[in-house]
């Protein structure tokens, strides 16, 4: 028995270590989309020793998203490196050796270990993407999306990699959150899924492993709940002021109100913070996750799902989203920012 035991024992930790030595160690990242979430995937993935290539459509994006990642790099260095600023500029010295972008994405995949995608949350155009480039990448080269709220089956769909395709759900913002999801399709190699789960523990997260159910694990909770919010705080009647000119003079007149809603959107900002813990907000949240991923996500998902009321679209998103009012990143959204 005790034999037995024991060649039991040494057989495992031998098939773990011929499992392990197959696993790709990623080396070179390809990061495609320069914005919120893949400016900060590439400079994670830089500070911790790996060669990345972050591409977006235009050198002008490109700037802004590299000084966004220098900016970034400075204020956590001041706090990593609070007594050894020498060492804190050799750290952004370092990270940002390791960096590189590129407009073309096709020309910098052909040696890549990982590509992640961060574009526009549209499922036409990161199918595109991705079929474009699986005829390109390298045999080896694994697929992954940060998308947070599309099927990351139906994106695997599109190219020629199925198992060596898989989702890696950041969180904003991605140098702070600790959090990567790491998901599996039916058609994910495991060999592919532990590469993606020691690659996220490499950038320094903490990896958790979901199916490709929508929303994840976080979002199937948080979105309905920013949505009730939403719908708390618009809850109410909606007027409007309509002038029509008619022979020089305004004849008809329809008066409308916009009146309160069940609650006002600071307070209830404030009771979710000081009575619920949250650090933010829903609709801090919401700025800062930005108005039109929010909608895309609720818009997909009640596609998907017409009579769920936790998917129910709303007209103020709707309205804010349409008047180009997407929250921090453009300067106005729920509130204000300078
Ligand atoms: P964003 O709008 O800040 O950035 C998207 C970037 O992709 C833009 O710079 C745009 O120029 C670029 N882009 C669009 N099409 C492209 C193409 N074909 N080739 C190269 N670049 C292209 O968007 P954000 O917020 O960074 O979101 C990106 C992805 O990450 C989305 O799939 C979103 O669902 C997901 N995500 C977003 C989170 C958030 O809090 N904003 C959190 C987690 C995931």
């Amino acid at each position: 028995m005790a034999f037995a035991t024991r060649h039991f024992v040494r057989a495992a930790s031998s098939a773990a270590a011929t499992a392990s030595a197959k696993k790709l160690i990623v080396k070179h990242v390809t990061v495609i989309g320069g914005g919120l979430m893949g400016a900060g995937i590439a400079q994670v993935a830089a500070a911790s020793g790996h060669t990345v290539v972050l591409v977006d459509q235009s050198d002008e994006i490109l700037k802004k998203s590299a000084k966004g990642i220098e900016e970034s790099l400075k204020r956590v260095t001041k706090k990593k490196f609070a007594d050894k600023p020498e060492a804190g500029a050799e750290f952004i010295e370092k990270t940002l050796k390791n960096l590189t972008t590129s407009t073309d994405a096709v020309a910098v995949v052909h040696s890549t270990d990982l590509v992640i995608e961060a574009i526009v949350e549209n499922q036409e155009i990161k199918k595109e993407l991705f079929k474009r480039l699986d005829k390109f990448a390298p045999e080896h080269t694994i697929f992954a999306s940060n998308t947070s709220s599309l099927q990351i089956t139906q994106l695997a769909n599109s190219t020629t990699r199925q198992d060596r395709f898989g989702g890696l759900h950041f969180f904003n913002p991605v140098p702070m959150m600790k959090l990567v999801e790491v998901i599996k399709t039916p058609m994910t190699s495991q060999k592919t899924f532990e590469s993606l789960v020691d690659f996220s523990k490499a950038v320094g997260k903490s990896p958790v492993s979901c199916k490709d159910t929508p929303g994840f694990i976080v979002n199937r909770l948080l979105v309905p709940y920013m949505m009730e919010a939403v719908r708390l705080f618009e809850r109410g009647t909606c007027w409007d002021i309509d002038f029509r000119e008619y022979g020089g003079s305004s004849l008809f007149i329809k008066l409308s109100i916009f009146s309160l809603g069940d609650a006002s959107k600071e307070d209830i900002d404030v009771a979710m913070k000081l009575g619920a813990g949250y650090p933010m907000g829903p609709f801090e949240l919401l700025d800062y996750v930005g108005l039109d991923t929010s909608k895309y996500i609720i818009d997909g998902w009640h596609s998907l799902e017409p009579n769920n009321p936790l998917f129910a679209p709303s007209p103020l998103l709707n309205k804010l989203v349409e008047e180009k009012k997407l929250g921090k990143k453009t300067g106005e959204g729920f509130y204000k920012y300078k």
